[in-house]
């Protein structure tokens, strides 16, 4: 069987290394993996003034989100933790109060910065969140990427043997995951 992915790219630089590493994880995915990007850009700040009638952006992102089997989350590191835009996006789709979108939805993590630390701290800012929004999160393998242009020139592409290998078992791993999650709570 097939599962629909809906992916988050935490980033909105218009040359975001996490979107070409997005390109990447995507070309290496198996069979059985179909991804759509779910955008947070255009999303108002988040207010609970909006739970009674959300704006046409925020529902689109809930429709989005409730479209997927499963969700990706590909994400720079923001001072130690994640963009503030994707915290906006993750904070709309758990409301209102009772409608969370993560509620028991597959999920997995990566992400990529220039440094050495591969984005481990906004990883585990961002488990922790989606911990609370009670997705089910694939905890291992983690993904932290160190981006060079000469491993990721663009368009899926990746140059590197061992960085290939590992991102297509972390690929493996997530749809394995996505089955077991969705075997044992089917969503409806
Ligand atoms: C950064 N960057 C960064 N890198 C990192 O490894 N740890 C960090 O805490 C931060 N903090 C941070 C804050 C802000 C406001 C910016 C703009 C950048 C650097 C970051 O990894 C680099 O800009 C990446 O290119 C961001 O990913 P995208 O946007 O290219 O996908």
């Amino acid at each position: 069987s097939s599962y629909r992915v809906g992916y988050f790219v935490g980033s909105l630089s218009s040359t975001s290394i996490n979107r070409t590493l997005s390109r990447a994880l995507i070309n290496l995915a198996p069979s059985g993996l179909e991804f759509t990007e779910i955008p947070i850009g255009d999303l108002p700040l988040y207010s609970p003034d909006y739970d009674g009638s959300y704006p046409p952006e925020a529902v689109a992102l809930k429709e989005a989100i409730a479209a997927s089997e499963a969700v990706l989350f590909v994400t720079p590191e923001y001072n130690r933790s994640i963009p503030g835009a994707l915290k906006n996006a993750i904070d709309w789709a758990s409301r209102p109060w009772g409608q969370n979108s993560f509620d028991h939805m597959p999920a997995a993590v990566c992400g990529a910065s220039i440094g050495q630390i591969g984005t481990a701290v906004a990883q585990q800012s961002l488990r922790g969140v989606l911990s609370f929004c009670n997705a089910r999160q694939m905890t291992a393998p983690e993904c932290y990427v160190q981006f060079t242009p000469e491993v990721f020139p663009g368009s899926g592409e990746v140059t590197d043997e061992a960085t290939r290998d590992f991102l297509t078992a972390f690929m493996q791993e997530f749809r394995i995951h996505t089955e077991r999650v969705l075997t044992v709570l089917p969503r409806s």
